[in-house]
């Protein structure tokens, strides 16, 4: 039993913000953000526009490609690390909004991983059979907890939503994923304050905001995600020129072209959508896969490989055929 992906669909939020804007407020500039990055722009969620608002546009376009309606789903997979509330999760307000409930909901937090974690997670109901129907989204509002004033950060991150539709077949589909972990590195990437450590009332956003040593990152991340695609090939006795599309997380474009190159992949065959996106976390490969779609380039039967590195550190990657 395979889990195929039946139909995808996404949503960005409605207001762009350039880089040449950005540096009206912080000392920064197109060429550098672009040139470090390849973000050229990114979407930020304004009054209205949430986690849940934004995943419920995608799903409802990935359940329309699928050719379901909302009662077929009997799971919701959710991966954020920007929940619109601390709960319920957001999954569930996700099913609230779709009126269907009674199939399990829940969130996935692993920060930039979330969406490969969220399919991995769905792909495992589905082959002990007690799926048939799965919902997965990635979806963040990150530029909520962004510290606005931090150039070092708020260049990097927009906001957007991706879903797949995930059913059970018994031809093709999931070929197989790999998860992994690393929590003793957590001090690179991530916000340190939450419920149980306590909030700073007395800071900005009471000390919720994103924390990187983005250097350190990038090497552990091209490091992780260069061994997670050979682990890929390697469980599938494949080669690397039988893969046909990579769809990356999009955190950075030299963090692609360095997986790209592992992998002796054209930059051609690998999607891209940093430079209009922005890293849109646990969105970014679900954006991806469906700009992907809806442009045509990844057609039924292709390889692609889908990887994600983020903070914990979590990273992981998805084979499967279209
Ligand atoms: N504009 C201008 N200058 C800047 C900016 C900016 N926006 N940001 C930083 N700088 C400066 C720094 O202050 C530093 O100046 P200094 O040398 O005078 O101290 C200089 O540029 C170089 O800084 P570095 O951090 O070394 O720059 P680097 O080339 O590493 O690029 C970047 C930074 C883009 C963040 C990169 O390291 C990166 O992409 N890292 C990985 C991010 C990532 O993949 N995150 C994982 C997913 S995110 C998640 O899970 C939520």
């Amino acid at each position: 039993m395979y889990s195929r992906i039946a139909g995808t669909g996404s949503c960005l939020p409605k207001r762009v913000v350039t880089n040449d804007e950005l540096s009206k407020t912080v000392d920064t500039s197109d060429e550098w953000i672009a040139t470090r990055t390849g973000i050229r722009q990114r979407h930020v969620a304004g009054e209205g526009e949430t986690t849940v608002s934004l995943s419920k546009e995608a799903a409802l376009r990935a359940m329309s490609a699928a050719g379901v309606s909302p009662d077929d789903i009997d799971l919701i997979v959710l991966g954020t690390t920007t929940p619109n509330l601390i709960f319920p999760s957001s999954a569930c307000l996700l099913q609230a909004e779709l009126g269907i409930a009674g199939c399990p909901a829940f969130d996935v937090n692993a920060a930039c991983s979330g969406f490969i974690y969220a399919m991995t997670v769905a792909d495992n109901f589905i082959r002990s059979g007690s799926v048939k129907t799965a919902l997965v989204v990635g979806a963040e509002t990150l530029t909520r907890m962004i510290d606005w004033t931090d150039r070092g950060t708020c260049v990097l991150f927009g906001d957007g939503a991706g879903a797949v539709v995930l059913k059970a077949d018994n031809e093709t589909g999931i070929l197989s994923t790999h998860l992994h972990a690393d929590g003793s590195k957590k001090e690179l990437l991530w916000n340190p304050v939450g419920v149980s450590e306590g909030f700073k009332p007395e800071e900005e956003n009471a000390g919720v905001r994103v924390l990187m040593t983005g250097n350190e990152v990038f090497k552990h991340a091209v490091k992780a995600l260069d061994s997670v695609v050979e682990e890929a090939l390697e469980a599938n006795g494949l080669d690397r020129h039988e893969i046909d599309w990579l769809i990356p997380h999009q955190a950075n474009l030299r963090i692609i072209e360095a997986t790209a190159k592992r992998l002796d992949m054209p930059m051609d065959r690998v999607i891209v959508t940093v430079d209009k996106h922005g890293n849109t976390s646990s969105g970014s490969v679900p954006l991806a896969l469906d700009e992907a779609v809806q442009s045509g380039k990844v057609q039924r039967g292709q390889l692609l490989l889908l990887e994600a590195f983020g903070g914990g550190f979590t990273w992981g990657s998805v084979l499967l055929r279209y």
